[in-house]
């Protein structure tokens, strides 16, 4: 069976069932873990993240870009850049690989019940979101104004934008902006937090923010929403580092005192300011 708990070396085997291209580079796997046992048990939170193994190859830490229904598939976003992601950018449906998870803390989104939502996404960062969207969703009436901000490279890097209509229809604002626009492109162009300066934020204490991207691009979303008064307690970040056992043991995670792979990915920002250095304000 499953469990990080009892058995965080176990490997559940498993098969890819889909795959589908996002993003020059990016794609969303359909993953099926073999064992009905398996299948049923899992369960994970918004932010968490599995171990992909690639037989041979290695593994790597893949946050979950859906939230798994109970005998459900595995649904994951994967930027290819180095060998565990390359290897998995060819496989097909039917091929084999390996399942460890779920691991890592979760987007506290309890805490946001009552209150302004502003997510804001960076590129790939957008995968570990995803699920908090659909979370949002599933509870919309429990939240006041929903805001999601993406940053992308290019136009053509924009992930999931099938989905940006049905968002705004079920009351999230959705905007975007790019780096670098294409010729047809009529949208923002700009860094993310231009979105987040022309957002009005109407009652900052009551404004939650959950971020992940690039942590340059997260710590000035930091710095302008602490320019608009909203508390340093309110505002959760999403942190990457190497992986490699995830369960608190290599120490390859370790961020000053924290261990990623167990305290994060998902941390509250105060807990991490000294290391991402953006305490000034
Ligand atoms: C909690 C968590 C969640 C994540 N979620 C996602 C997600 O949802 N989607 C996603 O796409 N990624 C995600 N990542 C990032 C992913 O785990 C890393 O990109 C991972 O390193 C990919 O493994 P890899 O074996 O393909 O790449 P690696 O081989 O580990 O290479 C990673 C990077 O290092 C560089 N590199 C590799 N070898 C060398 C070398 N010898 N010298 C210098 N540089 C080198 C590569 O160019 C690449 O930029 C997440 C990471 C964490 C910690
Ligand atoms: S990955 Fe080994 S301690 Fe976190």
């Amino acid at each position: 069976m499953l469990s990080p708990r009892t058995e965080p070396w176990a490997v559940a085997a498993a098969r890819v069932r889909d795959v589908k291209d996002e993003a020059p580079g990016v794609q969303t796997y359909w993953i099926e873990l073999s064992e009905a046992g398996d299948r049923e048990t899992y369960a994970a939170k918004p932010g968490q993240f599995n171990m992909l193994y690639m037989p041979g190859v290695g593994e790597a830490a893949i946050s979950l870009s859906h939230l798994p229904s109970p005998g459900g598939q595995l649904v994951h976003t994967v930027r290819s850049v180095g060998n565990v992601t390359r290897a998995l950018a060819v496989t097909k449906a039917g091929d084999s690989l390996g399942v460890r998870g779920p691991f890592g803390s979760y987007w506290p989104l309890e805490r946001g019940i009552g209150k302004d939502l502003i997510l804001v996404a960076g590129g790939i960062g957008l995968a570990p979101l995803r699920p908090l969207v659909d979370e949002i969703l599933s509870h919309r009436q429990q939240f006041g104004r929903v805001s999601l901000l993406i940053g992308a490279r290019t136009p053509s890097d924009l992930l999931y934008t099938d989905d940006y209509e049905s968002w705004r229809t079920a009351d999230i604002e959705v905007q975007t902006t790019v780096d670098r626009a294409a010729a047809d492109w009529k949208g923002n162009v700009g860094v993310v937090t231009l979105l987040l300066n022309r957002l009005g934020i109407t009652s900052p204490l009551q404004t939650m923010i959950f971020t992940c991207g690039p942590e340059v691009m997260m710590t000035y979303a930091i710095r302008a929403v602490r320019e608009r008064g909203v508390p340093r307690e309110n505002l959760w970040v999403s942190l990457e580092r190497n992986m490699n056992c995830a369960i608190g043991q290599c120490g390859h995670c370790q961020l000053g005192p924290h261990f990623i792979c167990k305290e994060g990915p998902v941390l509250r920002y105060d807990q991490v300011k000294n290391w991402m250095h953006v305490d000034s304000l």
